[in-house]
């Protein structure tokens, strides 16, 4: 079941929002138990890269697509630094209707542009970073009645709240601490108004600290300001003037969280971490807040025993050029089971 048939009472959905559905949400939350037990906490990872385009852009991305062909758009339009790209031209190739995607020319993962492509998007190279790239979707959208599906679309967030009640749900109430990446600030964003959301309900007893993790190179939350020129291996996240920074900050504040940074290189060795001891593929992005975790950990920051969510929020697979660029090559052998066997005996395993 989607996240608008899962969530029908709790989303703006009527009898008129067309039916879209790609079974998107119901992700697994993955108790990461040697990772957990280095860090000296309960450590859950919500496996958001399970979604059908590969991340969790499409929890939102479903209602905006429904909320805009209810309201009638002919195309949609999104800038993006892939993902957003690759699940807009998902729904959008599932509803038979046009849409346009603003890439940074050059800064995209190979696989989020391949999934646009294949998707039969109009991909758009733009020579400018994410920033600039989202001020012209706009100003376009505006001119030619596209509907516009970045978080800018209100739907976009209110659906994301789905990835907080599924938590609740699973875990049966809300963690200590939440820990996500931070690009353009709307998925924390949302994440809180899910938590509150459910606590009003009376379907969760607590509300988590939310931590918010940054790139050090595209960190204007940390910094307090934006950042003219964001740079850094994790694309996902090189954004330098967040939309949703107000609300991500407001977040951060009511839940007693903070916003850190963490370098590419710390972002590359939790990526690592992650795969070999949770084997869990994230892309670099997602793995921003495992390498916050470690960061707190060596400052003695990080509270012994808490439960911990963190947001994997998208798939590992989409980038990987990052990821080959850090591990090694198959061991090469001809066809004999002799040069078979001395592999394995040369290995730890004997
Ligand atoms: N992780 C991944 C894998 C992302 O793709 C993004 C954002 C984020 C984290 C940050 O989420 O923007 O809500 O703070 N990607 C957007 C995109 C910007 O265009 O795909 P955020």
């Amino acid at each position: 079941m989607g996240v608008l048939a899962r969530y029908a009472s709790l989303l703006p959905v009527t009898d008129a929002t067309p039916n879209v559905n790609l079974e998107e949400g119901s992700t697994p939350l993955v108790l990461l138990s040697r990772l957990g037990e280095r860090l000296g906490i309960k450590l859950w990872g919500k496996l958001e890269g399970c979604n059908p385009s590969g991340s969790f852009k499409d929890r939102g991305m479903v209602l905006a697509v429904a909320k805009a062909l209810e309201d009638g758009a002919k195309a949609l339009i999104c800038a993006s630094t892939g993902n957003t790209s690759a699940s807009a031209s998902a729904y959008a190739a599932a509803s038979g209707v046009p849409c346009f995607v603003l890439l940074p020319a050059g800064k995209v993962a190979l696989g989020k542009l391949a999934q646009a492509l294949m998707y039969g998007a109009t991909v758009i190279a733009v020579k400018g970073n994410f920033d600039k790239a989202l001020e012209l979707a706009r100003l376009a959208a505006e001119q030619k009645g596209c509907a516009i599906v970045n978080s800018v679309n209100p739907y976009r967030l209110l659906a994301q709240r789905t990835g907080a009640w599924e938590i609740c749900e699973q875990l049966s109430d809300a963690p200590d601490w939440h820990v996500i990446p931070v690009g353009n600030a709307g998925n924390i964003s949302a994440y809180w108004a899910g938590y509150t959301e459910y606590k009003r309900l009376g379907k969760a007893s607590k509300l988590p600290r939310m931590m918010g993790f940054q790139a050090e190179g595209a960190s204007p939350l940390v910094t307090g300001k934006p950042c003219p020129a964001p740079e850094t291996v994790a694309t996902a996240i090189r954004i330098g003037n967040p939309v949703s920074a107000q609300l991500a900050k407001a977040a951060v504040a009511e839940s007693g969280g903070e916003f850190n940074s963490v370098t590419d290189g710390e972002i590359l060795s939790a990526q690592r971490l992650l795969a070999a001891l949770g084997g869990v593929f994230a892309e670099p992005a997602s793995c921003a807040p495992l390498a916050g975790l470690i960061k707190l950990k060596s400052q003695a920051r990080l509270p012994e025993g808490i439960t911990v969510t963190m947001v994997l929020t998208g798939n590992g697979l989409k980038d990987p050029d990052t990821a080959m660029s850090q591990v090694g090559r198959p061991v090469e052998i001809g066809d004999t089971l002799d040069e078979l066997l001395r592999v394995i005996e040369g290995s730890a395993v004997k």
